[in-house]
């Protein structure tokens, strides 16, 4: 099905996708659209897809910079908003790029999300990863930057002093983290004055992060799960030969067969009863991903069997932010219990 065969399919009604509560009060619905191309699908395929989206009855959108399409992406918000949807109704999401986390950095680069997306505020604004290394657009998983960091609090903490400041600003409503662990956020939560509101984290069935995904929600924060039917269509550059495929598990299979919906479906279904939100990347599937969650959920046996599929299988791995040579990318996750020294 292409975009404009989508665009055309009957609306969901907004009012009938769950939402989640954020600390302040503020409510977030609980399915959005990624936005990354994953280097193959373009700019103008990824903005198309979000006017068919919203026309749908998509709310939540998930950009950021480095996705290299804020632009198009912020002329289809804009004629979303021209077609009658206000500001008020949509929940836009960007993040700071590693190679702007320097304070004289954050505000400007936020100014720049704001100006491409072409919007007065961001509903959240997140730290896409707790280190400053930059990489090349399109390197592959080898390539390592000179400078690159490690994760180093005091630094982090300048950065996001600048995030509260944006809040301070009215540039945006809430902050957030993305891609931490709990040795991490622990640090972050003790010394921050706006608290993150969100985790991004990867999340599907064959990795659920229970650890975290708990210390998130005890902690009054909402997870927000990236690659929510593991990533089909992510880069070569982010596979390994074991790495795992939750919508061909045999038991997401079969639910799906049983529920007559596709197994990508099973696994938003499964997401937003689990109680994260997931943000399903599509430009050809995304009613269908937005709709499996107005119906037909899945039973508790269902959902406790898709509880036992979770194989520790971390896709999106990190290797380019690694600092040293020789080192394996589980240190970038802190994987010992604490943060992994420099
Ligand atoms: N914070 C971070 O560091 C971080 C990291 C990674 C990703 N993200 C965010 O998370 C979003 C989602 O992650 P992702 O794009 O890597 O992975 P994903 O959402 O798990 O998978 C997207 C892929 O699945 C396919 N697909 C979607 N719905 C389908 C369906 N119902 N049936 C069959 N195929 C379907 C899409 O193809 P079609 O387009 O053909 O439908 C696309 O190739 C990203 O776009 C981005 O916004 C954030």
């Amino acid at each position: 099905m292409n975009n404009a065969t989508q665009s055309k399919s009957a609306f969901i009604d907004p009012a009938a996708i769950p939402q989640r509560e954020l600390y302040t009060g503020a409510t977030m619905p609980a399915v959005g659209l990624g936005t990354f191309g994953s280097d193959h699908v373009t700019p103008d395929q990824v903005a198309e897809a979000v006017k068919g989206a919203a026309a749908v009855g998509y709310r939540h959108f998930d950009c950021a910079s480095v996705y290299g399409n804020e632009r198009e992406v912020g002329a289809s918000l804009e004629a979303i908003q021209g077609n009658g949807i206000k500001r008020e109704e949509l929940w836009i999401t960007s993040k700071l790029w590693n190679d702007k986390h320097g304070e004289n950095d954050v505000i400007a680069s936020c100014r720049k999300s704001l100006a491409d997306l072409r919007l007065k505020y961001l509903d959240l604004y997140l730290v896409h990863w707790p280190f400053p290394n930059f990489h090349p657009p399109h390197c592959d998983v080898t390539s390592r930057s000179p400078d690159a960091k490690p994760y180093i609090h005091a630094s982090y903490m300048k950065t996001w002093r600048k995030m509260e400041e944006l809040v301070d600003m009215g540039l945006v409503r809430h902050i957030g983290t993305s891609n931490m662990t709990i040795p991490k956020l622990k640090l972050v939560l003790r010394d921050a004055r706006i608290k993150p509101a969100v985790n991004e984290m990867e999340l599907h069935p064959h990795f659920q992060q229970p650890e975290l995904f708990k210390f998130v929600l005890d902690n009054g924060m909402q997870p927000i799960g990236y690659c929510p039917i593991g990533s089909p269509g992510r880069p070569e550059r982010d596979r390994t030969p074991e790495d795992a495929a939750p919508t061909e598990d045999p038991v997401i299979l079969e639910i799906a067969q049983r529920h007559g919906v596709s197994p990508a479906a099973v696994c938003i279904k499964w997401a937003v009863e689990r109680g994260q939100t997931p943000i399903p990347f599509s430009v050809h599937h995304y009613r269908d991903n937005l709709e499996c969650v107005t119906s037909d959920p899945l039973t508790e046996d269902e959902m406790r069997a898709i509880a036992a599929l979770d194989r520790n299988c971390r896709l999106i791995k990190g290797q380019v932010f690694l600092w040293k040579d020789g080192q394996s990318w589980e240190a970038l996750w802190d994987v010992n219990g604490e943060i992994t020294p420099p």
